[in-house]
């Protein structure tokens, strides 16, 4: 089977080595904003590295200046309660979450939003030194919408995750590795390759043993993932009706200030 015949906009994939695939995000004047089309061309890759037997471990990887700066803001920025709620991008992150073998995010730059939110969608985090990491959907008047209330709760804690939701900072590689986010810290232009040597480890291994290590791990946290997930999906939702969430996206677009009423 092969990956780097099929031509995509918005990845790079890259030939298989190892039992490793990397797939590169690759929008990089926009930060890698995560654009409904970038994460179905993933979902796609994903759906095709499960099936062949070939293909033992995945790594997720930007460049230097972003992993991923979240959804994207100009795709998102009129959208409706009922365009969210049937948003095709559900699907997509449904297949990365049900991906059962390893996932490894190889974050330099920014990690933010939506792509912090991938990021935990992954089973290991490795980042360069100058990562920067965060859920500034609060700034946009919005939450975060893919999972990232949940993962990033059962991650760092309840006190760590409302300092970063609520307020929308960013975090440092230290401090994120610090708080059990990311697994260990390189020099950036190591990350990539650091995190496919920990892939090829894992590429050796027996693979159904793997498989279920992975599942087993994830039962630690996931027994209250759903219900959490499926709330959380509902308030971004409506958060859609109001006209925070409108000015919060004309603001960033416009490189102003939101000016927040309440309404
Ligand atoms: N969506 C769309 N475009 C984005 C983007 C995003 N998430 N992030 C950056 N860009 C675009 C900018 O609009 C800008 O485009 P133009 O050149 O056409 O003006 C370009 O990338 C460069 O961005 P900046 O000029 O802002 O660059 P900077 O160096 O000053 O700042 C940044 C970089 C800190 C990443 C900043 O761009 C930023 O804060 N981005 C938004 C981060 C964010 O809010 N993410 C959450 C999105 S909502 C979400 O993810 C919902 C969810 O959970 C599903």
């Amino acid at each position: 089977m092969t990956y780097s015949l099929q031509l995509f906009d918005d990845i790079i994939t890259n030939p298989l080595k190892d039992g490793v695939l990397v797939i590169q995000l690759n929008r990089p004047n926009e930060f890698n904003a995560l654009r409904t089309k970038l994460l179905d061309e993933i979902a796609q890759v994903l759906v095709r590295a499960e099936e062949d037997e070939n293909v033992r471990c995945v790594v997720l990887t930007g460049n230097q200046k972003a992993f991923a700066a979240g959804a994207d803001i100009k795709e998102m920025a009129t959208k409706s309660p009922a365009d969210v709620l049937r948003d095709p991008r559900a699907a997509s992150w449904k297949v990365i979450r049900n991906f059962k073998k390893p996932l490894i995010a190889a974050v330099n730059g920014y990690c933010l939003g939506g792509g912090n939110e991938l990021a935990m969608h992954c089973d290991i985090i490795v980042a360069g030194e100058n990562a920067k990491f965060g859920q500034p959907e609060i700034n946009l008047g919005i939450i975060p919408g893919a999972g990232g209330t949940q993962r990033f709760t059962s991650l760092l804690g309840k006190s760590k995750a409302m300092r970063y939701v609520l307020t929308g900072d960013f975090m440092s590689a230290k401090q994120a590795y610090e708080a059990g986010l990311v697994a260990e810290i390189f020099a950036p232009e190591e990350t990539l390759d650091q995190a496919i040597n920990i892939a090829k480890k894992i590429a050796q291994k027996a693979p159904i043993a793997v498989e279920l290590a992975k599942e087993a791990v994830l039962k630690a946290s996931d027994s209250l993932l759903e219900s959490g997930l499926a709330f959380e999906r509902k308030a971004f939702a409506v958060l859609f009706s109001t006209s925070d969430q409108k000015e919060g996206a004309d603001a960033f677009i416009n490189k102003r200030p939101p000016v927040y009423k309440g309404s």
